[in-house]
């Protein structure tokens, strides 16, 4: 059973396979119209479940779209509409979906519904983000700097900002793509030290680091992500909004990188918040080539999933 749950529960070269095959299918279909199919179909027959208990654009069409493209078929559910959502067990819900279709996409809270959906389906189970990691977009930021700048490996990388979910597997792939990852932020939103400890122990350099100019200088890729994510409390925007405004990613900080670096954001972004129009829209941005290549990492990862 191959889920994919998390980057550092991933064999590295599974992940290197995973982040080709995404390229090679994403040049195989260059040109063509979005719902003309691959020519090789290697999801026909086979359908796939997408659950959402968080609100999602990019998860949920890109994921549709690429199983649609390999000739699967696709439900997408709400977690609300499903009795998961009016007190069946989440055991129960994955034995019996696991009668229905050949795989599960889901989106939810807490990292344990994932864990356990995964323990109790009999088939594979993705990670489409939890209140702890996001790793199918980690896979497309690879895709998405590889395509641009070659290898990731022994580059630098700077997040600034939450050490939130997203963070937390751009630590995960440090460790298995071996580049080096600078966090900027402050001390109370550090990430969970787990993720930096583990990204160490494969051999990553891993820095904190208080000041944002210092924590760019050198990067080749300059990462951030929204400043109150879906699990935060509103309670908390302010704080979080007077604690994160030194580490807004505007064109003096860009400035601070590499020459030749990238700007990367999952999205949705709060424009002018923790980053600028001008950043966003200016050309070390990359952030439209992310969300395209969810769609073809996202194809990559139902494959291995799935073994076709
Ligand atoms: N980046 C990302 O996962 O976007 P959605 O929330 O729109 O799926
Ligand atoms: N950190 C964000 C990512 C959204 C794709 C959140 O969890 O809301």
């Amino acid at each position: 059973m191959r889920h994919f749950l998390d980057i550092n529960k991933t064999d590295p070269a599974d992940l290197r396979t995973m982040i080709d095959s995404a390229a090679s299918m994403k040049s195989a279909r260059a040109g063509r119209p979005k719902g003309a199919p691959d020519d090789d179909q290697p999801l026909k027959d086979r359908m796939v479940a997408l659950i959402f208990e968080k609100p999602s654009t990019r998860t949920r069409v890109s994921f549709d779209v690429g199983v649609r493209q390999m000739g699967g078929q696709t439900m997408v559910l709400t977690g609300s509409e499903m009795q998961l959502g009016h007190g069946e067990t989440i055991a129960d819900t994955a034995r019996v979906l696991s009668r229905y279709v050949d795989l599960i996409m889901l989106r939810t809270f807490e990292e344990d519904v994932l864990l356990e959906m995964a323990e109790h389906a009999t088939v594979p189970v993705i990670n489409g983000l939890t209140n702890r990691t996001h790793p199918c977009q980690i896979m497309a930021d690879i895709q998405t700097y590889e395509e641009h700048r070659g290898p990731i490996t022994g580059k630098k990388v700077t997040w600034c900002g939450d050490g939130n979910n997203v963070f937390a597997s751009f630590a995960h792939a440090a460790g298995q793509f071996g580049f080096d990852l600078t966090f900027a932020g402050p001390p109370t939103l550090d990430p969970e030290a787990v993720f930096l400890d583990e990204a160490r122990a494969r051999g990553a350099t891993v820095t904190i680091e208080r000041d944002a100019a210092r924590a760019v200088a050198g990067a080749d890729l300059v990462v951030t992500d929204t400043w109150v994510s879906m699990h935060d409390s509103q309670t908390t925007r302010e704080r979080r909004h007077n604690q994160l405004r030194p580490y807004q990613v505007d064109e003096a900080l860009m400035a601070m990188a590499r020459p030749d670096a990238l700007f990367m954001h999952c999205l949705p972004a709060h424009r002018n918040e923790e980053v600028t129009d001008a950043v966003m829209d200016g050309p070390q941005s990359v952030v439209f080539d992310e969300a395209e290549n969810r769609l073809h990492a996202q194809k990559a990862v139902l494959r291995w999933c799935l073994g076709v």
